[in-house]
């Protein structure tokens, strides 16, 4: 079994979240392969890890990686706001989001994430969903699909990339992420196809944002998770771009002022990577990792 995800900010995370008790439940709300979880499990011996992921590939990985810890680890495959939502309340010592996916699912899952390969657009989590990158591309009305490129993915040429994909889709169905990348950088201008990033970029994201529903899960997660911490847990999350980061910043904000604050924010600022980490792992580079601590019962 490769390992192919490099754990982000794992120094940071290890720092921030820290066990007040011996026998401390972690909750990894995204396990992925174990990055994190594995250097929880090595630093604190007696330290259980409950392991969420929706997605039953990569966990798989995670299982197998951890077969020999016995109950220390246990997987659980749901969305994280739905486990949360169903877990006790002041059970968890920590917990962890690390959101969005796994480099797994570029490389390995053959699900249609990037658009450097041909495969079938997928693009799911969960794959007894209906909801494929497939639909979305083929069958939203062109408003609907230009508004998902626009508020998730932040892309500027968002109608025009709409408009050019249901010309070329009712001639011929958009099956696969290569025919999808190229119909995008068809639409965009020619400075911007040979820009910074592919102008596929912000594309991919949005509709992989749309089939999965990322966004709308973080704040109802985040509002379970501090009913699920203990007083003096801590909840630590790292998100990849700003849509992500403004609904966790404003959160830990809400709930940090007025007379008696349910949590304290320990990072002010946000945590970033190192530049050595940067250099090293590119996709930590937008990482930020924010951490609140839980002051009082719900
Ligand atoms: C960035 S990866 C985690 C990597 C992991 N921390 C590591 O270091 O190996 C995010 C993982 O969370 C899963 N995921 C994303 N959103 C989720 C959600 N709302 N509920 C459950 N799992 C989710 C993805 O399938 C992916 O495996």
């Amino acid at each position: 079994m490769e390992i192919v995800h490099i754990p982000v900010m794992y120094r940071e995370v290890l720092e921030q979240l820290v066990p007040k008790a011996e026998k401390a439940i972690l909750v990894d709300c995204t396990t992925g392969e174990g990055g994190h979880t594995a250097r929880f499990l090595e630093k604190y011996p007696s330290l259980k890890v409950i392991g969420i992921d929706r997605d039953r590939e990569i966990q798989k990985k995670a299982i197998e990686r951890f077969k020999d810890y016995g109950d220390r680890f246990t997987p659980v495959n749901t969305w994280f706001n739905d486990y949360l939502a169903k877990a006790e309340t002041e059970s968890a010592d920590l917990i962890l989001f690390d959101l969005g996916i796994s480099v797994f699912h570029y490389v390995e899952s053959e699900r249609g994430f990037s658009f450097r390969k041909d495969e079938k657009l997928d693009m799911r989590l969960n794959l007894d969903s209906p909801l494929t990158a497939e639909v979305v591309v083929n069958e939203y009305p062109e408003e609907e699909l230009a508004n998902v490129i626009y508020q998730y993915g932040e892309e500027r040429y968002s109608r025009r990339i709409a408009r050019r994909i249901c010309e070329e889709r009712s001639a011929e169905k958009i099956t696969s992420s290569k025919q999808l990348a190229d119909i995008i950088s068809q639409a965009v201008p020619k400075e911007y196809r040979y820009g910074r990033i592919h102008p596929a970029t912000r594309s991919f994201q949005a509709i992989r944002i749309e089939v999965n529903h990322e966004l709308d899960r973080i704040t109802p997660a985040l509002e379970e998770a501090i009913r699920v911490l203990k007083v003096g847990g801590r909840v630590g999350v790292i998100t990849f771009h700003s849509l992500e980061d403004r609904q966790v910043k404003w959160f830990f904000k809400n709930r940090a002022t007025g007379d008696d604050p349910l949590l304290s924010i320990l990072t002010k600022k946000p945590i970033i990577p190192t530049d050595e980490e940067c250099k090293e792992n590119a996709p930590s580079r937008s990482a930020k990792l924010r951490v609140a601590e839980k002051r009082r019962s719900v």
